[in-house]
């Protein structure tokens, strides 16, 4: 039966059994039909949540198997995927998709905005579903933290993030070279995009407007504290207004970071400072400037990993251009971004998600490939990267190859990309935020720091004259940083325990 927007009572229900420690009533389907038994011959039964964009993309990309259900807030705009996928089950909730499709469902793709990543998630590893979730992995740092754990002590799924550019050649390339050597140690790297290409420093819409038909805006919102309804949000949108978001940043450097990450295997960073046009309470900045501070690793291979500055730029910046790089030849060559890595031998610069690597010297080092690849990565299409998962969910849990955007590798990677937004956030503390990975907090903000934040920029020529007129609001910064850390959730909404 599909759901109806209109069955509040079992909503309710459902909504109860989550706050209460998702308590389902759903068998899950490792007890009906063993998880991480399925013959690679047979299908996968897949649900998706949020449908109406990158979700889509996704779901065709997993074409191969049964795509049982779909969940989407806004059936509009999902009206494309229902028409793709004509045979699965509709819903407006997810909770209620996954009580009800839980004991024949396999695995859960999660492609909503950033902020309801998490909770949808999270839910999927506690009911032993296997879990593609949309990148960045989720909104806040803790979240990120939770679906690691989580996923560890699930062994029996497979998870991946949709950065799909870590299933690319390039990547796997240029990790080889960097740790054959070939550009010796790197104590620079700069990361960049063009992004964003949706509106982001605005204010939060002063009107409100009549919430559409076949439409859910208190599911949209989720664990977000509740705001009048507007159409700027969604779809979209959302993209640049913090709630729900993480803006430009957030967005992209899933993808452009990657190649940095894991060729220089960086963890957590040390330090973290930012600066950016314009950011207000509501919304991220149009450009940003963030730089990570990374402590020494221990070697890898044959190239020593020492202290290494991290560089991002988004909204038109870009890095100086390096010596070595033609003139004409721009630094962005895809239409998305790109990183560079600045070692004591030369310089190795690629395209987003690592593709094309190339020396700045002209040199191809002769390196012989070892990684894993994945068939039909090379270049920045989806499907390998579904494909890579789906296979990865098919084989046994005891002899299982992870995809490579697992929650093991993606998790810590997230709340690096994460911090990078909070060094904006919190960029009105003027100084290098000391960041204590392990414990997720800042250790130089006192108790009674506060910093200074736009509310409204309140420029305007009144009877031919300028007029500034800004208001600005004084928050309690270490307050202000607990909560981008861990997000209060509203009530009615809560996530599972933190795996001790
Ligand atoms: N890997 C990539 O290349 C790539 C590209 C685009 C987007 N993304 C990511 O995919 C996610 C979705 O982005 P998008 O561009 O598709 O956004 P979008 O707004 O176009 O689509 C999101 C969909 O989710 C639905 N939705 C929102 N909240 C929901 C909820 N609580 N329950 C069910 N459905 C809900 C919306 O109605 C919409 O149909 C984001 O996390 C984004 O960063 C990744």
């Amino acid at each position: 039966m599909q759901a109806n927007k209109t069955d509040t009572s079992r909503r309710q229900f459902v909504k109860k059994s989550l706050a209460a420690g998702l308590a389902f009533t759903i068998v899950p389907s490792t007890v009906v039909s063993g998880l991480g038994h399925v013959a690679p011959s047979d299908k996968l039964n897949i649900v998706g949540v949020g449908v109406g964009g990158k979700g889509m993309q996704n779901l065709q990309a997993m074409g191969s198997e049964n795509i049982i259900g779909l969940c989407d807030i806004d059936w509009k705009y999902s009206q494309r995927c229902f028409d793709a996928f004509p045979r699965a089950k509709k819903y407006y909730d997810w909770r209620v998709m996954l009580d009800e499709l839980g004991s024949e469902m396999d695995a859960v793709v999660v492609a909503t905005a950033d902020h309801t990543h998490a909770a949808i998630a999270a839910t999927a590893i506690t009911l032993d579903k296997h879990v593609f979730c949309q990148k960045p992995l989720t909104h806040s740092v803790y979240e990120s933290r939770l679906l690691t754990r989580l996923a560890e002590t699930r062994p029996r799924i497979a998870t991946q993030m949709g950065n799909q550019g870590n299933s690319g050649d390039g990547v796997r390339q240029l990790c080889e070279w960097i740790w054959a050597g070939e550009i010796g140690e790197v104590r620079e790297a700069h990361t960049w995009t063009d992004r964003p290409i949706w509106p982001q420093g605005l204010e939060r819409p002063a009107t409100r407007m009549e919430i559409p038909k076949r439409f859910d805006w208190e599911l949209f919102i989720g664990p977000a504290p509740l705001r009048p309804y507007h159409e700027i949000y969604t779809p979209w949108n959302w993209r640049g207004f913090w709630d729900f978001g993480t803006g430009a940043f957030g967005d992209m450097a899933c993808h452009v970071m990657d190649p940095v990450y894991r060729a220089l295997r960086l963890g957590y960073p040390t330090a973290i400072s930012g600066s950016s046009t314009t950011a207000n309470t509501e919304s991220a900045p149009q450009a940003e400037k963030v730089r990570f501070d990374f402590a020494a690793r221990p070697d890898y291979k044959d190239v020593k990993l020492p202290e290494v500055e991290v560089h991002w730029y988004d909204g038109g910046f870009l890095p100086d251009r390096p010596e070595g790089l033609e003139p004409g030849v721009p630094l962005i060559r895809d239409g998305l971004g790109g990183c560079m890595f600045v070692g004591s031998r030369d310089t190795l610069i690629a395209d987003c998600g690592g593709f094309n690597p190339r020396l700045l010297s002209g040199r191809v080092p002769e390196v012989k490939p070892y990684l894993r690849r994945v068939p039909g990565s090379v270049d920045y299409s989806d499907g390998p990267h579904e494909q890579d998962w789906i296979r990865a969910c098919k084989e046994s849990p005891e002899s299982r190859v992870q995809p490579s955007a697992n929650f093991a590798y993606a998790g810590p990677f997230n709340e690096m990309v994460l911090l990078g937004v909070l060094a904006i956030r919190l960029k009105g503390l003027h100084k290098r935020l000391l960041w204590d990975g392990k414990n997720m907090r800042f250790t130089n903000i006192g108790p009674d720091e506060t910093m200074q934040v736009i509310k409204h920029d309140g420029f305007a020529m009144v009877n031919g004259i300028p007029t500034w007129n800004t208001e600005r609001v004084e928050l309690n910064a270490l307050a202000s940083a607990q909560e981008y850390i861990r997000h209060t959730y509203r009530n009615g909404w809560e996530l599972p325990p933190m795996p001790g």
